[in-house]
């Protein structure tokens, strides 16, 4: 077996998942913002350290994606942070795409920059402790969109940032994010979601990428937020289960959803009826942002000294969707 199929491995066998905690300075200062705490660099490492040295990294979380800032960070008892997540039994990830730009020729449409320096930056990551890596394309569903042209050239950034990170030893997450806001119908995102993944492993294949060696991170087939017709989270699980069944290859080890703006429960159910109708060969997980951190977020924002409370949260939530990933999960269970 293959050095970067092994890690992949790793971070998602036995119902482990991935916690996206990779937001941008600026995407953590909206989230913390929104729960009126101020951000500064004191305060994103206070409440990143407490979720990373909490007791669920051992059993639930199999890696950390992690923000340039975050990576260069100490902890109050003077450990590097990679250090603290290896101790705690995960793997450090690192975001490396430098964020998504106006996509000229389609400016409505954006294409995912960062590969200018990649190489670079990448060994410096190694150094630093990264094991595996995120890069994520980003896609609006409308009549028009995505384009063959977002479609193409994000396709083609995803496949040359896996290779690099390949050649680095670090396996890639790719992330085609379809995003969920629009009035498309789940049968539109289904298409379309479809299309850019085929487009993603077409461009993976070409640029020689061992597809053993990434993990795939997809949205789940859902209708646009301003949809009217509504689907249930069992068409939501069968329809993202075919899609994903027709366009990833056999060999990709492990897919791990992103939550895209779902509600906790939302995302920890949609993940256990997945799992409990899996007729594929893949590890079905998670690799959430929002929904592993919402909640954890919003009472440490009333208590920000408080560990033990915010952990107990965090525990909670990432203990469902590690039973979700095995397809254990029941709301009994959840309200407990
Ligand atoms: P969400 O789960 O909040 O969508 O975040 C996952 C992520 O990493 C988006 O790039």
């Amino acid at each position: 077996m293959s050095e970067l199929n092994n890690i992949a491995l790793k971070i998602l066998n036995d119902g482990k998942g991935i916690l996206a905690a990779d937001e941008s300075t600026g995407t953590m200062t909206k989230r913390l913002e929104t729960v009126k705490v101020t951000s500064t660099k004191e305060n994103r490492l206070l409440f990143r350290e407490t979720l990373f040295s909490a007791s669920s990294m051992t059993d639930c979380i199999g890696g950390v994606i992690l923000y340039d800032e975050t990576i260069k960070q100490e902890t109050s008892k003077k450990n590097k942070i990679p250090e603290l997540i290896s101790k705690m039994g995960s793997a450090a990830g690192i975001k490396v795409d430098t964020g998504a730009k106006v996509l000229a020729g389609s400016p409505e449409e954006k294409i995912t920059e960062g590969l200018d320096g990649l190489r670079e930056r990448l060994k410096e990551y190694f150094k630093l402790g990264a094991k595996f890596t995120k890069w994520r394309g980003v896609y609006n569903i409308s009549k028009d969109y995505p384009s063959k042209l977002s479609i193409q050239s994000n396709a083609h950034a995803l496949a040359r940032y896996s290779a690099l990170v390949q050649e680095c030893n670090m396996v890639p997450i790719v992330e085609p994010e379809v995003l969920m806001e629009g009035e498309h119908s789940a049968k539109e995102c289904f298409l379309k979601t479809s299309e850019v993944i085929k487009k993603c492993f077409e461009e993976l294949i070409l640029h020689k990428v061992d597809l053993k060696g990434i993990i795939l991170k997809p949205n789940m087939i859902l209708a646009g937020n301003k949809s009217k017709d509504k689907i249930s989270n069992e068409e939501v699980a069968s329809l993202t289960l075919k899609c994903l069944k027709n366009s990833v290859p056999s060999e990709v080890p492990g897919i791990a959803f992103l939550s895209g703006g779902q509600s906790e429960i939302e995302a920890t159910e949609n993940l256990n009826l997945i799992n409990k109708n899996n007729n594929t060969n893949f590890i079905m997980s998670y690799s959430y942002g929002r929904a592993l951190q919402q909640s954890a977020l919003q009472f440490w924002s009333k208590n920000i000294h408080d560990i033990e409370g915010t952990q107990k949260i965090f525990n909670h939530r990432a203990k469902m969707n590690s039973l979700a990933a095995k397809g254990k999960w029941s709301i009994e269970i959840e309200n407990q």
